[in-house]
């Protein structure tokens, strides 16, 4: 009886669906898992910046960042700044390969270390750009920490220093993620279902 029930309210929840304008999308990634994934991560932040004597910046790549950034930086125990900037290159469920900055940092970096805060790292653009801008911004240096990684599509050297989920090649959606602007206020991470 107790096992019927489980099972049914399991198999309720993997069925869980959600429309975004013409396209469905299926439950991937519940927020349990996220946010488990990123109690691991902000350990080793914290192990890694322990006893630090300068305020290192998170830089809050918007949009799609935003979520994740409130999540992991309430479990941050150091002292540190809030900065943002945004970046675009994505068109619907695809890439276009160009990466614009549509709004400059925040603030003045020059001399500081700076945490990248990224929702995605797919083929890799934005974080190359992203760390050109931070080094002509006068940065000492920078990391990149993201909720998500694709590594099929990852075509760069750059190191990407903190990793919270690795994920396959498709088009995910929610816990800040977007399809043409839509999804991202979805807890849970959801998958295109075709
Ligand atoms: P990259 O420059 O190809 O690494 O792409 C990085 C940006 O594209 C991310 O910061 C996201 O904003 C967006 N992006 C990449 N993959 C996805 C996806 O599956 N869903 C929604 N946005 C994505
Ligand atoms: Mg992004």
């Amino acid at each position: 009886m107790f096992l019927a029930k489980f099972v049914g309210c399991y198999k309720r929840f993997l069925m869980k669906k959600i429309t975004l304008k013409d396209k469905t999308f299926r439950i991937s990634i519940p927020y349990e898992r996220i946010s488990e994934a990123i109690d691991n991560m902000a350990e080793k932040i914290n192990s890694d910046f322990k006893g630090c004597e300068d305020v290192p910046i998170l830089l809050c790549v918007l949009n799609g960042s935003i979520m994740f950034m409130a999540e992991l930086m309430k479990r941050l125990d150091f002292n540190c700044q809030i900065v943002s900037t945004k970046l675009t290159s994505y068109d619907g469920t695809s890439s276009t390969g160009k990466v614009k900055q549509a709004l400059g940092l925040t603030a003045d970096i020059t001399g500081r270390r700076v945490i990248i805060v990224e929702d995605i790292v797919d083929t890799g653009n934005t974080i190359v750009e992203l760390k050109k801008i931070l080094a002509e911004a006068g940065a000492t240096e920078s990391y990149v920490c993201t909720l998500l990684m694709k590594p099929e599509s990852y075509t760069k050297d750059i190191r990407i220093d903190y990793v919270a989920i690795e994920i396959p090649n498709d088009f995910i959606v929610g816990f800040g993620l977007d399809y043409d602007e839509l999804g991202r206020n979805f807890k849970d991470i959801y998958v295109l279902d075709n």
